[in-house]
């Protein structure tokens, strides 16, 4: 947690990138990732992916029907290997070449059907996989702790408003590309100001406002882009699962939002938010270093206290 002390939050954390390059392997490789939920996975060949950066992961319900993850990279040239969200798969197969992997990561096939020669089996990279509620998590890191270790804020804010996470479904997953670094985006929308407040951050990038009377919950999580000057800002509303309803029944509504795109108002997601998200298209990053006080900001303090260990 922070210190009582003011720390000194370098400006290259928000438009360097060298920076982008950094928090591959310090943060994003290291760190638990919200790919989607349960209700985007549920059936077998149900499939995901969510590009944190330099980092691309996908997860994939397989016909035992356990939940593996996997990074989404060809290991024969490099391209994705999925985009978006799938269902009915029962092959993962890259568009390139047509190289080939069973929904466990075992390769099948090489160019466009050839059959694999001995010593040439190349796995899928496997990504951990866990599952809280119903938001599905992975990490890249073989060695990386529990899950549960790192969701004792979101578990406090959930269940603080008298909410079972596993009485909740995913009810939409709107997503828009915007402009700014993900920290300056979660900063934002955990700021007390026009944009409607989400309460406490969740370190790193995802910041939650869980509704006891509506019995409802908000997620925004920022995700780096490839360019230093982009982001992805993405918004799940998750909400009481109906008695007798179970994960997959009803599939979440799945929104990419383009520029001048309307908000469909069955997500449930608050259009201030995305009002928020689409004023930061061209934002100005800070020239200056900031001196934070953890008294006046505590969220900020702690993900750069965070940050500085992970950077260090
Ligand atoms: S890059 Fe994927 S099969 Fe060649």
């Amino acid at each position: 947690m922070a210190d009582t002390a003011a720390i000194t939050i370098p400006a290259r954390r928000y438009g360097d990138r060298q920076t982008v390059l950094e928090e591959d392997p310090q943060v994003w490789r290291r760190t638990w990732l919200l790919v989607a939920s349960t209700d985007h996975l549920a059936h077998p060949g149900d499939v995901v992916e969510a590009r944190y950066g330099l980092a691309p992961a996908l997860v994939v319900r397989g016909d035992d029907g356990r939940l593996r993850g996997f990074e989404n990279v060809c290991p024969h040239q490099g391209a994705p290997l999925c985009l978006g969200a799938h269902t009915g798969w029962d092959q993962i197969q890259c568009n390139n070449h047509q190289w080939t992997w069973d929904l466990a990561g075992r390769l099948q096939a090489v160019d466009f059907g050839a059959p694999v020669e001995p010593g040439q089996e190349i796995p899928l990279q496997p990504l951990a996989v866990e599952t809280w509620g119903p938001l599905v998590f992975a990490n890249f890191d073989p060695g990386a702790g529990p899950l549960a270790d790192d969701l004792a804020a979101l578990r406090a804010t959930v269940e603080g408003a008298g909410l079972d996470p596993d009485g909740l479904r995913c009810r939409s997953l709107v997503q828009v590309l915007t402009g700014g670094n993900w920290k300056s985006l979660v900063d934002g929308a955990t700021a007390v100001g026009p944009v409607p407040e989400l309460g406490t951050r969740q370190l790193p990038n995802l910041a939650v406002r869980a509704d006891g009377g509506a019995g409802t919950v908000t997620i925004v999580r920022a995700r780096p882009y490839v360019s230093v000057d982009r982001a992805m800002f993405d918004v799940l509303v998750l909400e009481p699962r109906p008695a007798g309803q179970a994960p997959g029944d009803q599939r979440p509504l799945d929104v990419t939002l383009k520029k001048d795109d309307e908000l469909p108002t069955e997500t449930g997601v608050d259009p201030d938010l995305i009002a928020f998200a689409r004023a930061q298209l061209t934002p100005a990053p800070p020239t200056d270093d900031l001196l934070a006080d953890p008294d006046e900001r505590p969220e900020l303090v702690a993900l750069h206290t965070w940050l500085d260990e992970r950077q260090r």
